[in-house]
């Protein structure tokens, strides 16, 4: 074992470059806590820094292309350079069969690990500052799950914090099963006093539940538990805060969740529910698990018990075997519920997935067409809707931007809170939208003050 007596990292710099999803933003927080623990001091530049680490995604091929572009735009530097140290780690390496051999491509690269192992990045540090050889590990167990304690964070109003990881679902085109490991769930009292502390001393307004589908919350558990109870539990935390959760599957999203969400004002009246595609035929290829119909029941469901909830979703475009026939189903459901965001993707081919075996892959130049009219009509769809927010109330986190009082909405969006006295601290107030010019929205506070 390497100590921290041997720590020849104490007042280095580092910078850590992040890509992907909030899962791999809050493991990159983390990553600067063990960073910190050595002793190390943060930089913003990735040029200079003494240790350079890339946290990497590879849900498509344009993630991967984009961090293997960075790594070897270091090199030379790294030639100039040769004690600058240089960590590969998170989903891309941890790939079977990922784009780039990076064994064989990345010589310069110092360290490279996976998802499972990440939480040994000291224990390699130390390693590699004696050994000075390049360490590739990737395993194909978890190791152990990344320090939370010392997470240095990236904002100071909304704090991530995991409730599950890995994935069981194997959706056909997804390579997450494959880099993250099956589920695994913290236990409610590990969650429950992160989140207490984040709330009672740190003062954060509001807490993300993060994993890849916090509706399987608990059922791996000694004791199995339910994302309902879970979420019971956190709102019984005293403190003025609001809670957030992404990212959730319909096939799991069940009426007791439904019914916490309605009932608790710390539950935000956000959700972000995937739906992929609007064609069932094309849900059932991607072993989704739900239908159409299905998927539009929970809807109907959410909307009816909570009016202001702002609804957004994932969409695949040019999945292999999405004809035009499909594509405007697609449409068709975009128009239909009327989501406050939706975030669209061309299909990406993932090796080691069974859809990229499919035969009937769509053309790169069809999926362009077809995700740019979705864009399109998203975006009327998008500015339509700001109607929808005249003379209504929503619970908002009042705050000073620029001088100015401005309420954030639990789905994110901006209320100009004109000639308001503003307590210099951030609190939740319910305000009224008055005006609407230019899709901005204004509106007064209705505090008890
Ligand atoms: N190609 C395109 N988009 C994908 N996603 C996951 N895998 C792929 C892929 N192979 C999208 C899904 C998911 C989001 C996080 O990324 O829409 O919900
Ligand atoms: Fe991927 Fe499907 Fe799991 Fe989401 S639910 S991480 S899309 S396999």
């Amino acid at each position: 074992m390497y100590n921290k007596n041997m720590n020849s990292y104490q007042g280095k710099s580092y910078n850590v470059i992040t890509y992907g999803c909030q899962m791999n933003v809050h493991e990159s927080e983390k990553i600067r806590g063990i960073l910190s623990s050595l002793g190390m001091l943060e930089t913003d530049s990735a040029e200079n820094a003494d240790v350079v680490i890339f946290n990497t995604c590879c849900i498509r091929e344009g993630a991967e292309d984009r961090a293997y572009n960075n790594i070897m735009a270091l090199k030379p530097i790294k030639e100039k350079n040769p004690n600058k140290i240089i960590v590969l780690c998170g989903c891309m390496p941890q790939q079977k069969k990922g784009k780039y051999n990076l064994k064989e491509k990345l010589p310069f690269v110092d360290i490279i690990i996976g998802t499972h192992n990440v939480n040994q990045l000291a224990q390699y540090l130390l390693k590699f500052a004696v050994t000075k050889k390049q360490i590739y590990d990737i395993v194909d167990k978890p190791t152990g799950a990344l320090d939370v304690d010392n997470a240095i964070r990236d904002d100071n109003i909304n704090a991530y914090v995991n409730i599950i990881y890995g994935c069981n679902k194997f959706c056909t085109y997804c390579i997450v099963p494959y880099v993250r490991g099956r589920e695994q769930s913290r236990t409610p009292q590990e969650i429950y006093n992160e989140v207490k502390n984040l709330v009672q001393n740190e003062g954060y307004k509001f807490i993300t539940l993060l994993g890849q589908n916090v509706n399987s919350y608990g059922k791996d558990l000694k004791e199995p538990t339910t994302f309902a109870e879970l979420l019971t539990s956190l709102c019984e935390i005293e403190g003025d805060f609001k809670i957030k959760f992404m990212t959730s599957h319909p096939m799991d999203f069940g009426d007791d969740l439904i019914k916490v969400m309605k009932n608790e004002p710390k539950i935000a009246k956000a959700l972000h529910l995937p739906v992929q595609s609007g064609s069932s035929k094309i849900l059932a290829r991607m072993n989704r698990h739900y239908d159409l119909k299905h998927y539009m029941s929970i809807i109907k469901k959410v909307k009816h018990a909570m009016p202001n909830i702002s609804l957004s979703t994932d969409i695949i475009v040019g999945f292999p075997g999405e004809t035009e026939k499909d594509f405007n189903l697609t449409l068709k459901l975009l128009k239909k519920v009327k989501f406050d965001q939706v975030f669209a993707f061309m299909y990406s081919k993932r090796s080691g997935t069974p859809a990229a075996e499919f035969e009937d892959q769509i053309d790169e130049k069809e999926k362009n067409i077809r995700v740019n009219k979705l864009l399109r009509l998203q975006k009327i769809i998008q500015k339509d809707q700001t109607k929808k927010f005249f003379k209504r109330t929503y619970n908002c986190l009042i705050r000073q931007i620029n001088g100015v009082a401005v309420g954030i909405t639990d789905g994110g969006k901006e209320i100009y809170i004109p000639n308001y006295k503003f307590i210099n601290q951030n609190y939740f107030a319910d305000v009224k939208i008055e005006d609407i010019r230019n899709h901005k929205l204004s509106g007064v506070v209705n505090d008890k003050r």
